[in-house]
């Protein structure tokens, strides 16, 4: 018989336990108040969805679709694909349902990516986000910025840089995306060996790429913003005075384009500068007005971000903020008189909205007392054969100096009221 092989977590993939996973929740929780209060509610949308969503809705020729995307036929040989973004997700649901607009929704989970994993970049990675359909008033994008924007103030972060820049719309990224066709044409011999042949099928691309060659090619290319139709012009110019009048500090990049096809006119992106890597993207968002359209819905104008929960951890380290939520216990039951008394104590805490724990496996006081001071709770409850047969329990302060004191075992809870809050 061999040795059962020891599984490991796949590549690209991990585990998040505690303590580290109560900075996730803490950081969810952040994020889902910062949404609230703007109006935003929580939307659920299923982890797979019809391939077709993805490619019509993100665009075949991005890497997410093309190379990135996990595949597969479902046991009745329908093609579906784990979501690699939730935007194209939630604009199905919005063309299923129809809600009232503006509908303003956020989310939070996991989306997947067959990527090379390194730092910062895994196949399964978490995201936070809202979308906002069925508005193309400048206000929505400054609305949807600021709440990012508050949102990583709130945890700390402020090393942050907002790039932002216009990708134009229907009437203007033709003349836009000719111009880039004569440069790119005109100097295609220079590009990475990728795009060398295949710049045409999407030139956009090019800018994006991260190679030395295309980005010297790229650095000299035409710029959408010059070539803004005027009700493009005019609405990055509101959005930009809307940034101003509400104090949040931008770039403007005008070779800042996305990797993803959906966009038109703004699109941002926020980049942490402690992070010092290539995988300095916490968030990026922007406009999409013809998506829920190529989906199949009316003709909808929208807007919405997400953020990497992942990079946003890893930019709070790097800044030293956000740190790890302590524990939130309130009581730990010592029992060294079998157990009944922990069950029966813990159990009545739990009901009355208190928070405890308590040892197993009838481990000596010693032991006990140590789990209980590791536990990170206010108060251990000790209970001895002394204390069984009184009716009374030892109430041990463990984050203070103010010692032990005996109690009636029926005054636990509202004691612990009245102490705790
Ligand atoms: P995205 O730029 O592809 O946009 O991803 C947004 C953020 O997700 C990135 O800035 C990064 O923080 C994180 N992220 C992406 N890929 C990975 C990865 N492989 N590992 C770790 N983190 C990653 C979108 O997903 C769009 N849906 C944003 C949007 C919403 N646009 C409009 N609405």
């Amino acid at each position: 018989m061999g040795v059962s092989p020891s599984f490991q977590a796949p590549a690209g993939t991990r585990d998040v336990l505690p303590p580290e996973s109560a900075r996730w929740e803490a950081l969810v929780d952040c994020f889902a108040r910062v949404a609230g209060q703007a109006g935003y509610g929580l939307v659920l949308t299923p982890l797979f969805e019809e391939v077709e969503v993805f490619a019509r809705g993100v665009g075949e020729s991005t890497d997410v679709v093309s190379r990135e995307m996990y595949e597969f036929e479902d046991r009745g040989g329908r093609r579906m694909a784990l979501r690699p973004e939730f935007t194209a997700s939630v604009v199905r649901a919005f063309i299923q349902y129809r809600p009232t607009t503006p509908w303003k929704v956020w989310y939070w989970g996991p989306a997947f990516r067959y990527e090379r994993p390194q730092a910062g970049r895994y196949r399964q990675f978490h995201q936070v986000g809202v979308e906002g359909l069925g508005s193309d008033e400048p206000h929505l994008d400054v609305e949807v910025v600021a709440l990012a924007w508050r949102f990583y103030r709130a945890l700390g972060l402020t090393r942050l840089r907002l790039d932002l820049n216009s990708l134009g719309d229907g009437v203007c990224r033709p003349a836009y995306r000719s111009a880039l066709v004569d440069f790119l044409g005109s100097r295609s011999a220079e590009l990475c060996s990728e795009h060398r042949d295949r710049w045409q099928l999407n030139p956009l691309r090019v800018l994006d790429c991260k190679k030395e060659e295309c980005r010297a090619v790229a650095a000299g290319a035409p710029h959408q913003l010059d070539y803004l139709c005027q009700p493009c012009s005019d609405h990055w110019g509101a959005v930009l005075e809307g940034l101003q009048a509400i104090k949040i500090p931008y770039v403007v990049q005008p070779r800042l384009v996305r990797g993803l096809d959906y966009y038109t006119r703004t699109t941002f992106e926020v980049a942490a500068e402690a992070l010092g890597t290539a995988q300095d993207a916490v968030g990026g968002g922007g406009r999409y007005d013809g998506l829920v359209e190529a989906l199949g819905g009316p003709p909808t104008p929208a807007i919405g971000f997400s953020l990497g929960i992942e990079r946003i951890l890893l930019a709070c380290d790097a800044e030293g903020v956000f740190a790890s939520a302590g524990s939130e216990l309130a009581a730990f039951v010592v029992d060294v008189t079998g157990g009944a008394a922990a069950l029966a104590i813990t159990e009545e805490l739990r009901e009355a909205g208190i928070s405890a724990d308590r040892a197993f496996g009838r481990r000596s006081l010693r032991a006990q007392l140590r789990t209980a001071d590791r536990s990170g709770a206010a108060v251990a409850l000790i209970v001895g054969p002394e204390e069984a047969a009184a009716g009374t329990v030892q109430l041990r302060w463990l984050r203070s100096d103010r010692g032990q004191e005996e109690i009636d075992r029926a005054k636990v809870v509202s004691r612990l009221r009245e102490e705790l809050g």
